[in-house]
């Protein structure tokens, strides 16, 4: 938690001078990770006695904070030339480290936010820990970032940001979910790079295994948050929603990845594999509470990703363009990727059954 605060003024130094890194983390598209605020109130009136056994064993490893010292710079950081990076890469490396710096900060405040704002010592306590992860996360990108002569101004970032209100059945699903994915994300770079040690182009990796059992663990909070009340992932309207927050988390994700091609050769991965594979490992970990996971071998999965993701690089090409051309290339590139969208929506889901226990531990 801390870490945010002693930082900031350092941060505020060195903002980016070839890369405005700020308007990079600001920009609100569709595509860039958001900052959320809720119905805290709602969210302070959960009452965790149905999960009592697991919430306490949970909220039990959170307070032991096995990685207290673990997003310090050790001798295992090694010297990064950023001079001599390809300029390519650079960018989109840059690039990958503001939006993950971003979506780790949009955690860390509306944990906190919910922390201050709450009474229930249950709610409490498990925010402030998670809010304290994401801080030392958001916090160790930004000493990354540093190095390169750019950092996100993070107080500045609070402010500036908009903020998007979600129901908090809605931030269950889409914080459930970008907590399991931000793990398979991580554990899949990891596990690759320990298989290809030339290909670490960047130390920060290496810190990755540690890093993604925290968001391992705040997955498994909201799994068991949703678990107090069975409703939430029963109902006839709550599955179609569950449906919808995983079809559009699975193809942003993808969408985000394919702008990268630079930084993804570097690692020597190949885009579809990886996130064919953490779309696998995520729909895995999450039939620990959604009774369905997406069909992501189906023979319209694929070619329905690539339509929108042409789309949006369409979109963005009108954009530029600007004038009536580029408005009206904008609305008909907007419309295939909402038909393509409707398309992956409508792909019959596999059915399956929550277990009866729903925690996990991490196990790739
Ligand atoms: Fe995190
Ligand atoms: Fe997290």
């Amino acid at each position: 938690m801390n870490m945010h605060a002693t930082t900031h003024d350092e941060l505020h130094a060195e903002i980016a001078d070839k890369f405005d890194t700020d308007a990079m983390a600001q920009e609100s598209t569709l595509l860039n990770p958001r900052f959320y605020t809720t119905d805290f109130d709602e969210l302070d009136r959960i009452d965790v006695t149905p999960v009592r056994a697991e919430w306490d064993k949970l909220i039990g490893q959170m307070k032991a904070d096995p990685n207290k010292g673990h997003f310090k710079k050790t001798e295992a950081w090694d010297k990064v030339d950023w001079d001599n990076m390809e300029p390519k890469l650079k960018r989109e490396f840059i690039d990958f480290l503001v939006s993950s710096c971003t979506a780790e900060f949009s955690g860390c405040v509306l944990y906190k936010e919910m922390k201050r704002r709450g009474k229930n010592p249950d709610i409490c306590e498990l925010f402030n820990y998670m809010a304290r992860d994401e801080a030392r996360h958001a916090g160790f990108i930004n000493d990354a970032l540093r190095e390169a002569g750019v950092a996100v101004n993070l107080g500045f970032l609070t402010k500036a940001k908009k903020y998007t209100y979600f129901r908090p059945k809605f931030i269950y699903y889409a914080t459930y979910l970008s907590e399991k994915i931000g793990y398979a994300r991580y554990i899949t770079i990891y596990r690759h790079l320990e298989a290809n040690p030339d290909q670490r182009f960047h130390p920060i990796f290496k810190w990755f295994k540690e890093w993604c059992n925290d968001e391992f663990s705040h997955g498994e909070a909201f799994a068991l948050l949703m678990r107090t009340d069975p409703k939430l992932t029963t109902s006839f309207a709550n599955k179609l929603w569950i449906r919808f927050f995983l079809t559009a988390v699975y193809s942003t994700m993808y969408v985000r990845d394919h702008a990268r091609p630079a930084f993804h050769e570097a690692l020597g991965v190949d885009i579809d594999w990886y996130d064919q594979e953490v779309f696998r490992k995520t729909s895995e970990i999450a039939k620990q509470v959604f009774p369905m996971e997406l069909d992501i071998d189906h023979p319209r999965w694929m070619p329905n990703l690539k339509r929108m993701e042409r789309a949006f690089r369409k979109m963005e090409a009108a954009e530029k363009q600007g004038g009536l051309g580029g408005q009206l290339a904008k609305l008909t590139a907007g419309a295939s990727a909402a038909l393509a969208f409707a398309s992956l929506y409508t792909i019959p889901v596999k059915k399956s059954t929550p277990p009866a226990s729903v925690r996990l531990e991490p196990a790739y």
